[in-house]
């Protein structure tokens, strides 16, 4: 089966991360897309703009921007630290500002948290960003109450939580362009 080239961000480094979940969670229940990127994430320098010339651009983030210009859609599951995205997503996103990686493609946001607002409050500092880089936003998730819903490994513990991850993953189909999505 051909698969659909996504790229993933994971803005969090934790071994036994929930946001990782989410993503493998999407994994599990959508194996015609095919997630990339995860390990690339953890390997970007922090941002600097005199790196970003073709001679000095560090090999994580160049490897990053190709990805990102080949895949069909992103999806980026990202922790809300004292109200507000995670540095990890935010420095892959800088890197990814000088690419044309995400103009026009459809863009999943995902957060969990144990709390009640579920990292909303992250997400939405990400909007701004995100659309400054043409990404075309889709609904986004957010999980309250995240570990008694999501496991690392990707199990959803919750029909509710399945259920909206299952129209995410529909949304995030529907709005690829119709050549992409139909493999
Ligand atoms: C330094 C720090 C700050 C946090 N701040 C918030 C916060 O502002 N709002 C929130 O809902 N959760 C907050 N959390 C909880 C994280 O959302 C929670 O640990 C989440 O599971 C992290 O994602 P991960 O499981 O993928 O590592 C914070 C956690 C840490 C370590």
């Amino acid at each position: 089966m051909l698969r659909t080239p996504v790229l993933a961000i994971c803005g969090s480094l934790r071994a036994d991360s929930l946001h990782r979940g989410l993503l493998r969670a999407i994994e599990r229940r959508a194996p015609g897309l095919q997630l990339l990127g995860d390990d690339l994430v953890p390997q970007l320098p922090l941002f600097d703009p005199g790196l970003d010339t073709p001679d000095r651009m560090p090999t994580a983030a160049r490897e990053l921007r190709l990805l990102a210009e080949g895949c069909a859609a992103a999806i980026i599951a990202s922790p809300e630290y004292v109200h507000a995205p995670s540095g990890v997503t935010k420095n892959a996103l800088d890197w990814l500002v000088g690419s044309t990686g995400l103009y026009g493609k459809p863009v999943l946001l995902m957060s969990a948290s144990p709390g009640q607002t579920g990292g909303i409050r992250g997400l939405a500092a990400l909007v701004p960003t995100l659309l400054a880089m043409d990404a075309a936003l889709v609904d986004p998730v957010s999980v309250s109450h995240a570990p008694n819903r999501i496991r690392p490994d990707g199990e959803v513990l919750d029909a509710g939580l399945d259920l909206r991850l299952d129209i995410a993953v529909e949304q995030l189909a529907e709005a690829m362009p119709v050549s992409v999505a139909a493999r």
